[in-house]
């Protein structure tokens, strides 16, 4: 079954329990938190002191998305502050597999995120230390961007070389997604889909998340 991951970056932070609430009732599966540092990606956003609180708020694979330069100086703090998943921009540091090693040993799940102009070739030598591919279709820094296109060829190719090689990492793609593009990357292999504007920019983003999870089976 497609996981969904909406992304708390679009939510309302002046009500974030009640944002919360709306998507864990609702089914997400995943919530989905993008840590920028104003240099790697050209916003800001929050640190292990928000993950730590918004854990108290919520039961879900809490997925943490770091956009920051030099990773590994913040994932145990990261994972202490409760974070499942840890993804890393594999542009953003220079001893991936190293890194990879280190997630998994504090018990984390480790992701890696590409860029879109990222090749996925350049996992080829460390797809059996993932546990998450995540695919950008948008440059990283900010909600609501149309999606990039050379997404959806990326997604073939990371799930040609999961299925030889690690069928347990999941797939994960992020930026862009909503109700016209949501089955095309299901069926371009993607099983994690993160959703920011679409769900927390709807009316309604509980009926929204399940309009959306509704479309996403194939
Ligand atoms: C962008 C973030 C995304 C963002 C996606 O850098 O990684 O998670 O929230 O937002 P939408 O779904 O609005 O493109
Ligand atoms: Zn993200």
């Amino acid at each position: 079954m497609t996981k969904i991951a909406p992304s708390l970056l679009s939510a309302d932070f002046s009500r974030i329990a009640e944002q919360i609430e709306l998507v864990d009732r609702a089914g997400a599966d995943y919530l989905h938190l993008d840590v920028m540092d104003g240099r790697f990606v050209p916003n800001l956003t929050w640190g292990p002191k928000i993950v730590g609180d918004l854990r108290r708020l919520s039961n879900r694979t809490f997925d943490a998305h770091l956009m920051i330069v030099e990773p590994e100086r913040y994932v145990d703090d990261f994972r202490a502050a409760g974070a499942d998943i840890i993804t890393f921009h594999y542009e953003a540091t220079v001893h991936v597999q190293r890194l990879l090693a280190h997630i998994r040993s504090i018990g984390a799940r480790a992701g890696i995120a590409l860029n879109p102009s990222t090749p996925v070739s350049m996992l080829q030598d460390v797809i059996g230390d993932l546990d998450l591919i995540l695919i950008m279709s948008v440059n990283p820094g900010f909600g609501g961007q149309s999606f990039l296109p050379v997404a959806m060829r990326k997604l073939a190719e990371a799930r040609a070389m999961i299925d030889a090689h690690n069928p347990a990492c999941e797939l994960e793609v992020d930026g862009g997604i909503g109700r016209s593009n949501i089955a095309a990357v299901v069926e371009a292999g993607a099983n994690v889909i993160v959703m920011g504007s679409s769900i927390f920019g709807a009316a309604d983003p509980a009926a929204e998340l399940r309009a959306l999870r509704a479309l996403a089976e194939p």
